[in-house]
């Protein structure tokens, strides 16, 4: 538990200055809005150690590949969302001396992130060397319904003495990352014009425009430019115990939405637009905003405050990173809250994000998701091609932001291909969910079937066995590579090949004309390929050890030394820090749920004793050096009935950015590892599982909860789940539906109780 942050069930509250904590401040507090976001840099200038980031979704710039041994089929560059203009500045000079927090001498400090409406607040009050003390409140957001305005109200009030303060709002387009891999800068200076800050990023060609607006209690204001800045500048004289309040509107808009001629009068009209609106129009539509987002996918925990606080976090995080406006958006590991992972999409989204997405986002908001994996497709048969597949079989990027694969370490780029399986597993998913079938007929198939070619050109016949192999691979375990018949990555390939023939099948019989395009457009002759893919389902190897009665993860696992995560010294941990990879890769020891993970994606085809058994086997050699894994590990341990277990790898999971874990959440928040936060809670704890087109529930509460309540959004109603030791209750806003608790189906009109 972090006794530095105050526990709230709504709000992050830090309430002391620590310089040491920064940065990891920076990370925790950090706005979004869908489209863009940033860290919580300070308003005013600050001299100590601070990472500078606002990113600006999908305006990413091709950082040139940097390896030791090029391989053949290595991408160019690595595709990073890159640290845009600063337009939060506001330089702060009191009778002649800059408010810095890293010069003067801090009295009281109070910064709060208030979740219900995505407002950060910062109050302080300091003694400047000079000796005048005075109090600071600063206000920002980034408005949700005007995506490309940013707001901030920035208060200064002499304590003391009367004081002569100068405001100098700033936007500062000369910025550059901290990651970039031959320390170059990745924007350009189109122009800098009056109140418009104009950039292009180099090679990429993405232009974005940056302008203010701003108000200082009726001052006049100096607007001055330096190459990449702009400037307004006022002075005002202000008595002991009166403020000086400045508002300052930012309109913050790029190519991705505006032709390049118009972009300087687009980010003109934003700011001055919010100008107009004023300061607190725009902060009730804020919370108006946000509270049509809050509603529909709440979660109340009641009897433990850091749990409520923990997931609501998650909650509010990926709220603040994904809305599903734009099909060119996606949600990167760390969000808008660093540098770390470069923005770009993971198979993160597909495995853990999507599910959160659907079941509190809504249908549409999860199809975009879906749509961005379909309108990158060809560039997936493109980079299958460059591997040596051929006949449209498609591997999709680990790692990517336009369709482009990015990462470069061989054994995850050409080896960890189970990412096909999750994106093929996605729209099955998303299916399930919503019963959107149609959604094969317009662009599932496609997807479907280009993934199911690429596996049956991956796998290989064995002689020796007499059954079709799938050899050097990495599974999710990157603890292990090249490794062959990974088990999760085979069965996933063979369920791939299985759910791509039914959606061909279904697509033909009840969407002809789709079929028929479909077929034209991708060379595709079902009856043949189908045929094969079902010989490769039924001669494949799946590997399995009798006597211990688990699958195996992959060949040669039990020739390990079997040692246990029990016996292993905390001071070793983590491994990937403390030993070197040849140990490591030698080692019994896993990184993340891997078997596990296809036993939770296909729960269904186990029965509780196999589960019961793998999990017993791999929780104990499982590390969870990836933050994503205790919490698929946690929904198994619910479902196996061993609470103790899915409480304590749920704490893990919940709270890991906020009592830093970790020790690393200065360079950002684990943003898609809060999905599956969300997940453990309502798929562990609350049992949701979606069967034959019903949503069921099967609650298991952890010792310390009184009660969990969920908010999902199910097929256009709005369903809240409540259970306690006594009963469940299900609410439905909107069609009366059906519902499975405990085994047993019932209609729910308005509500309903069911006695445990
Ligand atoms: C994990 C991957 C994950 C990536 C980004 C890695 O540490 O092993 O599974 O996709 O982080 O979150």
């Amino acid at each position: 538990m972090n006794e530095y942050l105050k526990t709230d069930p709504w709000k992050l509250v830090e309430e002391r200055f620590d310089p040491l904590r920064v940065e990891s401040s920076e990370s925790l507090f950090a706005l979004g809005n869908g489209v863009m976001g940033g860290r919580a840099n300070f308003e005013e200038h600050y001299s100590g150690p601070s990472l500078q980031g606002n990113y600006i979704g999908a305006v990413y710039y091709p950082d040139k590949t940097r390896v030791g041994w090029w391989k053949n089929g290595y991408p160019e560059y690595f595709a990073k969302v890159l640290n845009a203009a600063f337009w939060i500045g506001v330089d702060v000079a009191i009778d002649g001396e800059r408010l810095d927090l890293a010069r003067v001498e801090v009295l009281d400090f109070y910064r709060e992130m208030d979740m219900r409406r995505s407002v950060l607040t910062r109050r302080m009050r300091v003694r400047m060397a000079g000796g005048a003390e005075v109090a600071v409140e600063a206000v920002r957001f980034l408005s949700l319904e005007r995506r490309e305005l940013g707001v901030v109200r920035y208060a200064v009030t002499p304590l003391d003495r009367t004081a002569e303060i100068e405001f100098s709002p700033y936007i500062d387009a000369d910025v550059r990352n901290t990651d970039a891999n031959y320390d170059e800068k990745f924007w350009e200076e189109v122009a800098t014009d009056g109140d418009v800050v104009r950039s292009r990023t180099k090679k990429s060609g993405f232009e974005a425009a940056w302008a203010q607006a701003v108000t200082l209690d009726g001052a006049r204001f100096r607007c001055t430019t330096e190459p990449e800045k702009v400037r307004h500048t006022a002075v005002v004289r202000c008595e002991a115990g009166r403020t000086a309040t400045l508002c300052k509107y930012a309109g913050i808009c790029s190519s991705l939405n505006h032709a390049p001629d118009e972009l300087a009068d687009a980010a003109r009209a934003v700011a001055a637009d919010g100008l107009a609106a004023g300061f607190d129009a725009l902060l009730r539509e804020q919370e108006e905003a946000w509270a049509r987002r809050w509603h529909g996918c709440d979660i109340v925990i009641e009897g433990d405050d850091e749990a409520q606080q923990g997931i609501r976090f998650c909650i509010f995080m990926l709220l603040q990173t994904y809305t599903g406006v734009d099909t060119r958006l996606n949600i990167g590991p760390k969000g808008f809250t660093g540098e770390k992972y470069g923005g770009v999409t993971y198979w993160d989204t597909e495995a853990y994000c999507l599910p959160f997405y659907l079941a509190t986002a809504g249908a549409e908001v999860a199809r975009e998701l879906l749509v961005y994996r379909y309108d990158q497709l060809d560039k997936a048969i493109e980079n299958a091609a460059k591997l040596g597949f051929r006949d449209g079989a498609a591997l999709y990027p680990m790692v990517t932001i336009n369709g482009e694969e990015c990462h470069n370490e061989w054994e995850i780029t050409f080896e960890e291909i189970h990412r096909n399986g999750a994106i093929a597993y996605a729209v099955f998913n998303y299916v399930r969910y919503t019963g959107d079938e149609e959604y094969l007929a317009e662009c599932g198939l496609e997807v479907l079937l280009s993934i199911a070619r690429f596996w049956a050109q991956r796998i290989t016949w064995s002689e020796a066995r007499g059954q079709y192999v799938m050899l050097g691979v990495t599974g999710p375990n990157e603890y292990e590579n090249n490794v062959n018949n990974n088990w999760y990555t085979s069965y996933i390939a063979c369920w791939c090949l299985r759910y791509a023939a039914e959606a061909a099948a279904w697509v033909r019989e009840n969407r002809p004309a789709d079929y028929a395009r479909i077929c034209a457009k991708r060379g595709f002759d079902e009856g043949a390929e189908t045929a094969r893919w079902q010989r490769i389902v039924e001669k494949m190897y799946l590997g399995e050890d009798r006597e211990r009665g688990i699958f195996l993860q992959q060949d040669g696992y039990l020739d390990k030394e079997q040692v246990l995560v029990a016996d292993l010294d905390p001071a070793e941990r983590p491994i990937n820090q403390k030993w070197s990879w040849d140990r490591i890769l030698r080692s019994c020891f896993i990184k993340q749920a891997d078997v596990l993970q296809g036993i939770y994606l296909f729960q269904e085809d186990f029965d509780l004793e196999t589960i019961r058994r793998n999990f017993r086997f791999y929780e104990a050699r499982t590390l969870h050096e990836s933050s994503l894994s205790p919490c698929v590990h946690a929904i198994l341990a619910a479902k196996i009935g061993d609470m103790e277990k899915a409480y304590e790898l749920y704490l893990r999971t919940a709270r890991l950015d906020l009592d830093d874990y970790n020790r690393e959440v200065e360079e950002g928040c684990h943003v898609t590892s809060m999905a599956g936060s969300w997940l453990s809670v309502v798929e562990g704890f609350g049992g949701m599982r979606v069967k034959e087109g019903v949503l069921t529930f099967a609650p298991h509460l952890p010792e310390a909860w009184r009660s969990l309540a969920f908010k999902v959004n199910y097929r256009g109603r709005v369903l809240t789940v409540k259970c306690t030791r006594e009963a469940v209750e299900v609410a439905c806003e909107g069609e009366p539906v059906e519902v499975e608790i405990a085994g047993v189906r019932y209609c729910v009109d308005r509500e309903l109780r069911v006695e445990n």
